[in-house]
């Protein structure tokens, strides 16, 4: 199961763990894997003592950090850093802000105390992103960065590269793999369309042969649907020098999700998921709920780019984190497909033991095959 990326990175399992938990992230490495931070959402500070954290619960053990520089986004390259969300603030129509308020108050969610700080951009552009990335940089035992929606810029891959890091990106097609490749980048993550969070339009089984063919002899990680050993193997078959997970670690005891969150998640099943621009203005797979089926509707205002949409939502999102029980029908619960295989909340060491014996069992599988075509 040692792939030549496995041995670059020191790790044991070829098990990719993406979470914005660092409960989790520890874990999965502790556990031969290779967790990795998703610090989209941190403010500065918290940033911080989460990679701290890590640092401190992994041992011996590397892990990675993923950012959000999105290829295309409003705004972007236009506007002055220092005055970006005031800027960003006067593109968004007041009807948007109020159709978000209102699916809220149809669900007596109630509003925020009075002065709570919020992160309207979260770390959706350069701005945001680059000083969570300068942190992560600090840390020793981070040793890949991961960049989601785009590829990353030159100056960010020569600046990892630098410190010795590998650099990884996540891609939805072949064209954008190759862009990729063509930027430096040393690990591509295809994810299929069934993946939870920002996802394409391209199934995984279909997308993660194209982009290896396409990028080779680049690693590909593979992502999209993965719940299972054997899925593994069926991604190590195709050529893949790992998986890339996300959904299967929001229902591990160790996950900081919200009690509401779990119980929705684990009782959902493969065809509860949807992809919706409602919450970040990019579409992303979620659980469907009356949220994303008001933004549906034909009298609902279009979904801004991002990240304007996000500042439309953020309040909302804070709301439905902090009164999660009242908001059980509208929060934001991205998640893939494979949330209907997953029904039962165990530690993140028994689901990667699990991953690890589906894997052989399947290998075993397939040896049984070709021992019965030689005979
Ligand atoms: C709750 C959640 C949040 C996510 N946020 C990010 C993110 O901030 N950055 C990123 O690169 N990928 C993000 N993703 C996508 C994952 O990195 C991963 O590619 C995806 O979960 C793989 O598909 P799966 O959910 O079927 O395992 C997110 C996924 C989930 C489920």
């Amino acid at each position: 199961m040692r792939t030549e990326l496995c041995r670059k990175l020191g790790i044991e399992f070829p098990i990719f763990a993406f979470s914005h938990c660092r409960d989790v992230v520890a874990a999965v490495s502790r556990a031969g894997g290779f967790g990795v931070l998703g610090l989209n959402g941190f403010l500065p500070e918290q940033c911080e003592t989460a990679l701290t954290w890590v640092d401190e619960h992994v041992g011996d053990k590397p892990y990675g950090i993923d950012i959000v520089i999105p290829g295309k986004y409003e705004g972007k390259g236009e506007m002055d850093p220092a005055k970006l969300e005031q800027q960003l603030n006067a593109m968004i129509p007041p009807e948007h802000r109020a159709f978000a308020d209102k699916i809220l108050a149809d669900h007596s969610v109630p509003r925020l105390p009075e002065g709570e700080k919020l992160n309207v951009l979260l770390g959706w552009t350069a701005a945001t992103a680059t000083p969570l990335l300068r942190m992560g940089l600090k840390h020793d035992k981070v040793r890949l960065i991961a960049n989601a929606l785009g590829t990353p810029p030159a100056d960010i891959v020569q600046e990892i590269h630098q410190t010795g890091r590998l650099v990884a990106a996540l891609c939805g097609s072949a064209k954008q793999a190759l862009a990729h490749q063509a930027a430096g980048v040393d690990v591509v993550i295809a994810q299929g369309y069934e993946g939870g969070g920002h996802t394409g339009e391209i199934g995984s089984v279909v997308l993660w042969p194209e982009v290896i063919n396409a990028v080779a002899p680049t690693p590909v990680l593979a992502a999209g649907g993965i719940g299972s050993g054997a899925q593994i193997a069926a991604a190590l078959a195709m050529g893949a020098q790992g998986v890339w997970t996300g959904s299967l670690w929001l229902t591990t005891q160790e996950s900081d999700l919200t009690p509401v969150q779990k119980d929705l998640l684990l009782n959902a099943g493969s065809r509860d998921t949807v992809r919706s621009r409602s919450f970040t203005g990019k579409t992303a797979r979620m659980l469907r709920n009356d949220w994303t089926e008001a933004w549906e509707a034909p009298e609902a205002p279009k979904p801004l780019g991002m990240p304007l949409q996000g500042m439309v939502t953020a309040d909302a999102m804070a709301r439905m984190h902090r009164y999660a029980d009242k908001a059980r029908d509208v929060m934001f619960n991205p998640a893939g497909q494979i949330v209907g295989q997953i029904n039962a909340m165990r530690p993140v060491k028994a689901t990667m033991r699990q991953l690890v014996d589906e894997y052989f069992e399947a290998i075993e599988r397939l040896q049984r095959l070709t021992g019965d075509a030689a005979e």
